[in-house]
């Protein structure tokens, strides 16, 4: 068996997410815990970061995105966001090779001008390098805010609609869907987060309109495999219904929606 294929059914997971999206809270609470600084539990973060993404390739999840600093992170105290900043350019220098040896590619959403510019230059060095690899998705959202994605995608329609690539009768849910920057990445199947927040906090606002969501007490730094094999096990037993009835997708549930 290579490397690629764990079997999901092993694991009693009856149905896979093609797409993952993940809110990775609880990383402050966690050093928290244990008299530290935040930096430590972003630090610790960064690890599960590197196990979530392995299991989602050998399990086969086609994409995977992470929400890992939002449009409103950028007001936090500047040692933590600087250090967020440092801790992400290690992330892709010491990743680059396993994202080439598993072919993994690797993208960004959000507002990357925003960030430091040696940051800019190592993501589209990247970027670059792993665009043709085709076996997964890696996406990370940075300087990303699901509100923020929509005005960008307001604002592209409306420069076509004025240069005449597009008329206003025919802006529809595919010419937003198409402007927003996961373009041609499929709306995530599954949304989990962590550290039991009940809240979206302006993540892919558009594109998780019909996700199935996981919410788990677990804090990041502390997020296993066997965390995320439950997750996917929990999103197996889910029945999806995109608006139909129990009946017209075949699963036989009472409920409307
Ligand atoms: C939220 O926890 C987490 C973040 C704002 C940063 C997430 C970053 C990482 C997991 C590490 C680096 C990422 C990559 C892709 C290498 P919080 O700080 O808001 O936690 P709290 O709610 O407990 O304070």
């Amino acid at each position: 068996m290579s490397e690629r294929n764990i079997d999901p059914s092993t694991h009693g997971i009856t149905k896979m997410p093609r797409h993952v999206a993940i809110i990775m809270d609880g990383n402050g609470r966690w050093a928290r815990q244990r008299g530290w600084l935040r930096l430590k539990g972003h630090q610790e973060g960064a690890r599960a970061v590197k196990r979530t993404l392995e299991l989602s390739y050998k399990l086969g999840v086609r994409h995977l995105t992470l929400f890992a600093f939002s449009a409103q992170n950028w007001s936090r105290p500047k040692p933590e966001v600087q250090g967020l900043m440092a801790l992400l350019g290690e992330y892709l220098r010491t990743e680059q090779a396993e994202l080439m040896r598993r072919g993994i590619r690797f993208r960004t959403i959000g507002d990357v001008t925003k960030l430091p510019e040696n940051l800019q230059r190592e993501i589209l060095d990247l970027q670059q390098r792993t665009a043709s690899n085709d076996r997964m998705d890696l996406i990370v959202a940075l300087s990303y805010g699901g509100r923020e994605d929509l005005v960008h995608a307001a604002r592209a329609v409306a420069a076509d609609a004025i240069a005449g690539r597009i008329k206003v009768e025919d802006i529809d849910i595919e010419a937003i869907s198409a402007r927003l920057y996961t373009a041609d990445i499929p709306d995530p199947d599954l949304m989990i987060r962590t550290s039991g927040e009940m809240r979206i906090s302006n993540f892919m606002l558009w594109q998780l309109a019909y996700s199935e969501l996981y919410i788990t007490e677990v804090l990041w730094p502390d997020f296993s495999e066997d965390d995320y094999i439950d997750a996917l096990r929990v999103f197996g037993g889910r029945e999806r219904r995109f608006g139909l009835t129990g009946e017209q997708v075949g699963g036989g549930g009472e409920r409307e929606r």
